[in-house]
């Protein structure tokens, strides 16, 4: 496990969470997608928690209307009760708000003022890194980060080719190792100009050049100011961008739609350290009675 302090000096973390939730309607009728349990936490206390054990300080949570519950499920003073005191509850929490949504660079470029010209992490609130690893996927970044000072650190996973056009997908500069290089970043590409099948997987380190490429960026795909272009300029400008991928015994629980909602939950209720094998019976048994039926 890592420690606070092991990997670098960078102690700032970016969460944004500013996102309508449209395509979990109706169960985000009044309630943020972050705050949809996942197991028996929300998806936003298993990203904080990512921070925590990354060592980071301070986290920017940034959020827009009807997202208040996230901002007092993360207060010091909810009532914890049973819990017992836990290391992300010494993180310090900072709330900005992206008051329309226009994309995750522009959340991005609303922290600029909290990361002070240090570099920092993004990690996506509806994002979750399940880690099995020694050392987890954030902390491996942060040491890559510092060893190489690249303009960018980005996780990338692989996903199926037939899925490659809703991911942010890179073009790696020779082969694929567990850390690498690349020469292109491309958002939402179609799966004929797709460069690979690695694709951005929800967390980043970004040095501060980042906010300027930022500013200078277009809307891209859906209309909105994309990271994936702001990175994608700073590679043109000659910059580096590192990658580095998910292990074996990693991968990423999306919240966005439905369908990866419910595989997050059932994944996390499944392994629960009280419930899971009784659950795991309970599914198997069920399963094979309403099987029979159909
Ligand atoms: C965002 C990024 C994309 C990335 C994805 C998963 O897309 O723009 O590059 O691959 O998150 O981390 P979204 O899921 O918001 O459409």
């Amino acid at each position: 496990m890592a420690h606070a302090g092991d990997e670098t000096s960078i102690a700032k973390a970016v969460v944004p969470a500013a996102g309508r939730g449209t395509r979990l309607l109706p169960a985000t009728r009044s309630q943020p997608k972050e705050m949809l349990p996942v197991g028996r936490k929300p998806t936003i206390q298993h990203v904080v928690e990512e921070i925590a054990a990354a060592g980071m300080r301070q986290v920017l949570l940034i959020s827009g209307q009807g997202k208040r519950a996230i901002e007092d499920h993360l207060d010091r003073n909810t009532n914890s009760s049973g819990e017992g005191h836990q290391p992300w509850m010494d993180l310090h929490f900072f709330h900005a708000r992206q008051s329309t949504p226009r994309g995750l660079a522009d959340a991005v470029a609303v922290a600029e003022p909290f990361t002070a010209s240090e570099p920092f992490v993004v990690a996506l609130g509806d994002s979750i890194i399940v880690s099995h690893s020694r050392v987890p996927l954030l902390s491996r970044m942060l040491s890559e980060h510092a060893k190489r000072r690249p303009a960018a650190t980005v996780a990338v996973e692989e996903v199926p080719h037939d899925a490659v056009d809703r991911y942010g997908i890179v073009a790696p500069k020779g082969k694929a190792d567990s850390v690498f290089t690349i020469e292109d970043i491309v958002e939402k590409p179609s799966p004929g100009e797709a460069p690979s099948n690695l694709a951005a997987a929800g967390r980043y380190v970004l040095e501060p050049a980042v906010f300027d490429a930022i500013r200078r960026i277009e809307p891209g795909v859906g209309g909105e100011l994309q990271l994936t272009d702001a990175l994608r300029l700073l590679l043109k400008e000659g910059k580096e961008i590192v990658c580095v991928r998910l292990h074996k015994g990693e991968h990423r629980l999306d919240i966005g739609n439905f369908l990866s909602y419910f595989r997050a939950f059932l994944e996390l209720s499944l392994a629960d350290s009280e419930h899971g094998a009784e659950l795991r019976r309970w599914a198997r048994t069920w399963l094979r009675r309403s099987g029979k039926k159909q």
